[in-house]
């Protein structure tokens, strides 16, 4: 029997946009309502979920979304881009790094292979794409995410500030090197 899950790479359209800004806006408040003040998060949801804004995202050749679905049922997403700086020296140009910008999958499916399922598609488009390495931003106090990316052998590199509505945070940069890079 074949399995229920689908990860797909998501299509530019409106109606597309719309269902991933929602997804994004539902996973994103699951994870940090709890940690932040409801202020900055509304600020924060409103900034970064407008369809238009997702869509204008899934148009650009550099983004890909890959949408996961349960018999039909948005289940979980991640943004990736080919190009990132993210990591590099202040005044370096941005090389060809795989950034996942955002991983989440929805409350109610953590911990069923799922996340995993979304970075193995992300490892499979990053080397088909001759990237040279994934990285990412993760919160220095979301110790789940970071125990999952430990288990892909990402490593710790540096540290960038993270703004959620009027508050700084501090994210770890992490990195896994690709194609026989450290
Ligand atoms: C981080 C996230 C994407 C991981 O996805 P997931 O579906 O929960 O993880 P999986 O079930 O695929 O687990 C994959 C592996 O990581 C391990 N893992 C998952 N959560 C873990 C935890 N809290 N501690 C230790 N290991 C963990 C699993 O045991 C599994 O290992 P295995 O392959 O050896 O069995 C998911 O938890 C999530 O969406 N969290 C909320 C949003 C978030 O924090 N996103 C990251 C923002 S940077």
């Amino acid at each position: 029997m074949s399995s229920p899950l689908r990860i797909s790479i998501a299509k530019a359209n409106l109606a597309t946009a719309t269902r991933l800004a929602d997804l994004g806006r539902q996973t994103f408040a699951e994870t940090f309502a709890a940690s932040n003040t409801p202020e900055d998060m509304a600020a924060y949801l409103a900034a970064t979920y407008a369809p238009d804004q997702v869509l204008a995202q899934l148009q650009d050749p550099h983004c890909t979304y890959l949408l996961a679905e349960m018999q039909g049922q948005a289940v979980g997403y991640a943004q990736l881009w080919q190009y990132s700086r993210l990591g590099l020296a202040a005044d370096a140009p941005a090389t060809k790094q795989l950034e996942i910008k955002q991983l989440y999958v929805v409350e109610d499916w953590i911990g069923t292979g799922l996340g995993k399922a979304l970075m193995r598609r992300a490892l499979d488009i990053a080397q088909a794409e001759g990237c040279t390495a994934i990285v990412l931003g993760v919160w220095e106090h979301n110790d789940r995410a970071q125990a999952f990316y430990q288990r892909f052998g990402f490593r710790e590199i540096g540290e960038t500030a993270f703004k959620l509505g009027t508050d700084v945070q501090r994210d770890l940069i992490l990195r896994k090197g690709l194609a026989g890079r450290p």
